[in-house]
């Protein structure tokens, strides 16, 4: 395994072993999916009593159900008998869980309830109550994401996203949200921090990734590059391993990809989107890629939320959802629906040019000696500020590398072991504060 303190991401060289070693694999699921709060589910997917979702937390499968008195709970997918998936199906509705090797039913809450031929198998020695299936211990519910977590030391959710809820907010307060059903999931071959940390940190890849994909579906050069590569003001956010990346939007109600439906509509509730976020978060903050430390990523602009599902080194397993808004029409609803397939989807034109890096840089890394040579994460090292523009926290240009940074540091200060105590206190000691 290779030795961590030789990772430097304040000083912006990362080792790319990080995405090949399993060793260090096994060690992330532990000290890095099993210590942070993690996305499970948007409260629309369980709209009744005994709704749930099947997840993932790392590499463990994990059920999300609904309650009989409204709220919501997680438990690990696994039978107590020998291990079987307690459910096999991905969602659905539920009185309960029979696991389908032997028998044993759980409750929503995945307390054991119901043994087969119990009297007969284990007379009366079988205490139920003590093999219920593993309990999510910390669930929260912010503005309809919920999250999770195994840890119990890891910070309250709401410290935990500390600053980032300046660039989360307005996604989830400008207008009510839900989840179009059905999630859009896939394979890449590539290790996972690729596309997390991207989506933290690097507007730069795509004047060039995604040139192409403009030009395929706008026909003059002007508009292909004003939407794939943004000019003008925006900025770089982070925060405790979070990241986003915001452009400012040229007037209100701009959203080319989505067509004359989308744009008429938001106009119509501009006055109601000011209310609620405010004029300049409306037009500052909305357009940007973010992800939530370490696999909750989303696009404000492109509509489009996901989770990057670890499966070893080498691969991930992206879940993407479309949101869209509660109340809008639906020719509204449709539009947004279509483009997100279009553009961000597995068959999206911008979702596969960044489909295509991420293994195409993994293969590389096959090789023994590229796996030993560093890569360059400096950009716009040093010009860092505090409280610009406008924006809280730490900031830079968009073009910058300031967020992925951010992100390696946290990744790092929990794979060395750190308790969540000193890792808060050194954030904070970066933060200047
Ligand atoms: S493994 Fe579930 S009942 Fe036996
Ligand atoms: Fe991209």
């Amino acid at each position: 395994m290779i030795d961590l303190s030789s990772l430097k991401p304040s000083e912006g060289v990362i080792s790319p072993a990080i995405y090949s070693d399993r060793d260090l694999y096994q060690l992330e699921l532990e000290r890095v999916f099993g210590q942070c709060w993690l996305f499970l589910a948007h409260e629309s997917q369980l709209p009744k009593t005994g709704s749930f979702v099947q997840t993932y937390m790392g590499e463990d499968p994990v059920l999300v159900v609904r309650q009989k008195n409204g709220a919501i709970k997680a438990f690990l997918n696994q039978c107590r008998h020998r291990g079987m998936r307690i459910c096999r199906s991905d969602e659905g509705t539920r009185k309960a869980f029979v696991c389908s090797y032997h028998g044993w039913a759980y409750n929503l809450a995945g307390d054991l309830v119901d043994v087969p031929q119990e009297s007969r198998a284990y007379r009366k020695n079988l205490e139920k109550s003590r093999w219920g299936a593993t309990k999510v211990p910390r669930i929260v519910n912010y503005k309809g994401l919920i999250f999770g977590t195994w840890s119990e030391e890891a910070p309250e959710f709401i410290d935990y996203l500390g600053r980032m809820a300046f660039y989360l907010d307005p996604i989830l307060d400008r207008f009510d949200i839900e989840f179009v059903p059905g999630a859009s999931k896939w394979v890449i071959d590539c290790n996972w921090k690729f596309a997390a940390e991207q989506f933290a940190s690097d507007m730069y890849h795509t004047a060039t990734t995604h040139a192409s994909a403009g030009l395929a579906f706008f026909e003059d050069l002007e508009t292909a590059s004003s939407v794939s590569a943004p000019a003008g003001e925006g900025r770089q956010f982070t925060e405790n391993g979070h990241g986003s990346g915001a452009w400012w939007l040229p007037s209100y109600g701009h959203t080319v990809v989505f067509g004359p439906a989308v744009s008429a509509w938001q106009v119509s509730i501009r006055d109601k989107v000011f209310e609620r976020v405010g004029e300049e978060r409306a037009l500052k903050v909305f357009a940007s890629h973010n992800t939530v430390f370490p696999n909750f990523s989303w696009l404000g602009q492109g509509h489009t939320m996901r989770v990057w599902h670890p499966r070893g080194p080498e691969q991930m397993e992206v879940w993407a959802w479309t949101f869209v808004p509660k109340e809008a029409p639906e020719d509204v609803r449709d539009a947004y629906r279509k483009t997100t397939q279009y553009t961000f989807s597995p068959a999206g034109v911008y979702e596969t040019d960044d489909g295509e890096n991420w293994p195409e840089i993994q293969t590389v890394l096959r090789g023994w000696k590229a796996r030993q040579t560093a890569f360059n994460m400096q950009m716009g090292m040093g010009f860092e500020e505090r409280n610009a523009y406008g924006l809280p926290g730490v900031t830079n240009d968009v073009l910058s590398e300031t967020a992925a940074r951010g992100f390696y540091q946290r990744w790092h200060d929990l794979m060395v072991g750190k308790r969540w105590t000193e890792i808060v206190e050194a954030d904070k000691e970066r933060q200047g504060e």
